[in-house]
């Protein structure tokens, strides 16, 4: 096991990595807004590099890590994954969706920017995150590949997906299995979408560690979702640094509907521990299964 120290650092190093990458991007890719309609690139800025945990930009790069490849190799296709996230959140939060008040410890991007700022804001991120992938410099095949993964988890049978079940769920309880299949495509979709780009940019996209990856992927996800849902439950908005507002809350079925908060607990770290196997798969795993243990033990 790694100590928790070396992970700590590791995790922070990587979110300095991705914080620089990504406000690269902005200023790079974003010259005209900036000249010209410089409000875009504003709110874009805001929620992109409000922090948030780099979840997923830190599978990319410790997969590919993992499998040989350099941080160099992984760090554009984390951040396109990373937009992407941050493009969904801002999409979540609307009031037509969620209705969230904070996030990422700051108040929404739409009450800052406006509903119409924030939708922009979110198809303009989304937009990136393609130019991004699409720039990644790998060999063509690994670039298509990475871009149609990307497009594939963000989309219709991807988060979107999840998030149309997610909407469709209010005001009825969801099965068991109904709910789990909205959370393994709402946050699983771009979680394994994370872990296959590692393995992408490392080279190794014709390799069975595509599927350590998604095993990998599934026990993390799912396990992230049920620690998610512990996490609102509990309601400590000083420590996850969001808040929803009246749409959301109390009328969606989640996890708690169905387990105590020790059920969940030990169904959570089950699937950890199915994670932490997969990682055993990979070589240079040990981080991966550590990550694992550590975001089953977050606590924002
Ligand atoms: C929150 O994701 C939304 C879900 C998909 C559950 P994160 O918990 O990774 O949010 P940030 O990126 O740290 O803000
Ligand atoms: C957000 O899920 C998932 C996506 C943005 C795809 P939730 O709505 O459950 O997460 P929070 O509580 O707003 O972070
Ligand atoms: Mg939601
Ligand atoms: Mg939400």
């Amino acid at each position: 096991m790694i100590n928790n120290e070396e992970l700590t650092i590791r995790i922070i190093d990587n979110a300095a990595l991705i914080d620089r990458a990504l406000d690269g991007y902005i200023e790079r890719l974003l010259k005209k807004s900036a000249e010209n309609y410089p409000k875009l690139r504003e709110a874009m800025r805001y929620s992109l590099l409000a922090g948030g945990k780099r979840v997923r930009p830190f599978l990319t790069i410790e997969f590919c890590r993992a499998l040989g490849g350099s941080v160099n190799d992984a760090l554009p296709l984390a951040c396109a994954v990373e937009m992407i996230h941050t493009y969904s959140l801002i999409h979540d939060d609307l009031p037509c969706m969620d209705n969230g008040n904070m996030r990422r410890g700051k108040p929404t991007n739409h009450i800052v920017y406006g509903y119409a700022g924030a939708l922009l804001a979110g198809d303009a991120l989304q937009s990136m995150a393609f130019e991004t992938a699409a720039g990644c410099g790998l060999s063509a095949e690994q670039t298509v590949e990475a871009v149609r993964l990307l497009a594939e988890s963000a989309g219709g049978s991807g988060m979107c997906g999840g998030q149309q079940l997610d909407l469709e769920s209010e005001g009825r309880i969801l099965t068991f299995d109904e709910l789990e299949l909205t959370q393994s495509l709402k946050t699983g979709m771009l979680i394994k979408c994370a872990c296959r780009l590692g393995v992408i940019a490392a080279g190794k996209m014709n390799s069975p560690f595509i599927a350590a990856a998604d095993a990998y992927a599934d026990g993390i996800g799912r396990a992230f979702q049920i620690v998610d849902d512990m996490l609102d439950a509990s309601a400590d908005r000083a420590a996850t640094g969001r808040c929803d507002g009246e749409n959301e809350g109390d009328k969606k079925t989640t996890f708690m509907t169905y387990m105590t908060e020790n059920e969940a607990r030990a169904y959570a770290a089950a699937l950890t521990d199915r994670a932490v196997k997969a990682a055993g798969l990979i070589d240079n795993g040990q981080i991966l299964a550590d990550f694992a243990e550590y975001l089953l033990n977050r606590k924002t």
